[in-house]
């Protein structure tokens, strides 16, 4: 490999769709790739702002097929798709009915799988795909059973397609977030405090502060970029420490 350039990091040009990006980290993302110069085309259930940008529901893949068609015909492929859409809701599962876990497959797997078979015809060699999972995905989720085991299927999928598209030239890989405050891990959070089970999470991370949405946009910049050009089938934890603490509290 030659020696690298600073501007191995930069997005010039590249065609980026980021799911979910009309606030939270889907939001940073798209907004920080933009800054280092990616052409961004955005989907959210909420009305998103971006050089392209649509209001649908990724669990729809009617809707999914005519955002993929716009962006097909703007420019024609798709160098990053960043899987980032999901959440989840607390319960018990014992009091999660089968209806409330079909919505927590379809919001943080399947349409996942749907969005990449739809997105992959238009993805050239030397492009790459990026799931954000959660560190849920890595540990025990009380409360949280059904998200946290789709974010783990999720964690599979990465490694399974990274080498299954490995030979097209496309990486594939994750970022697990957590501890990073958003409107909907605010949301969250409110409702698991008001409805408690017998566990709480780990409230500092070892870094000793909260996380911020950019910090997980900045994961996504390396990953899409050249300087990750030899990195496919891996996570990374954007979490201040948690993943690594395994049940361990700062104190
Ligand atoms: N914030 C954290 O600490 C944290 C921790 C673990 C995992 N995550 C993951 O990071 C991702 C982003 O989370 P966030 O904290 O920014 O959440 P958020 O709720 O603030 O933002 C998520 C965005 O995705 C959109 N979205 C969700 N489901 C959608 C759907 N079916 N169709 C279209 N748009 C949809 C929402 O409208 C929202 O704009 C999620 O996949 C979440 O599971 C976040």
């Amino acid at each position: 490999m030659a020696a690298l350039s600073p501007d191995a990091i930069l997005l010039t040009g590249r065609v980026a769709v980021v799911t979910g990006a009309a606030r939270g980290i889907g939001l940073a993302i798209a907004e920080t790739f933009a800054a280092f110069g990616a052409h961004v085309a955005v989907c959210d259930r909420d009305k998103p702002d971006a050089e392209l940008a649509m209001t649908l529901d990724v669990r729809d893949p009617v809707a999914v097929e005519v955002f993929a068609e716009a962006v097909r015909e703007r420019w024609g492929r798709v160098d990053v798709l960043v899987n980032n859409a999901g959440g989840t809701f607390h319960a018990a599962f014992a009091d999660t009915s089968p209806r409330g876990e079909q919505t927590l497959v379809a919001e943080n797997f399947t349409q996942v799988t749907g969005m990449i078979r739809r997105v992959l015809p238009m993805m050239p060699p030397g492009s790459s795909i990026i799931n954000v999972t959660s560190s849920e995905a890595h540990q025990a989720a009380p409360g949280f059973a059904v998200y946290a085991a789709m974010k783990a299927a999720l964690e599979s999928l990465t490694k399974s397609l990274a080498l299954e598209l490995a030979p097209m030239g496309i990486r594939v890989n994750a970022i697990a977030p957590d501890a990073i405050p958003t409107e909907g891990e605010a949301g969250v959070r409110e409702r698991m405090l008001a409805r408690p089970l017998p566990y709480e999470p780990v409230r500092v991370p070892p870094l000793g502060h909260l996380g911020a949405p950019e910090d997980a946009a900045a994961a996504a910049v390396f990953l899409a970029s050249d300087l990750a050009a030899f990195v496919t089938g891996t996570t990374v934890h954007v979490d201040g420490g948690i993943n690594a603490a395994g049940g361990w509290r700062r104190t």
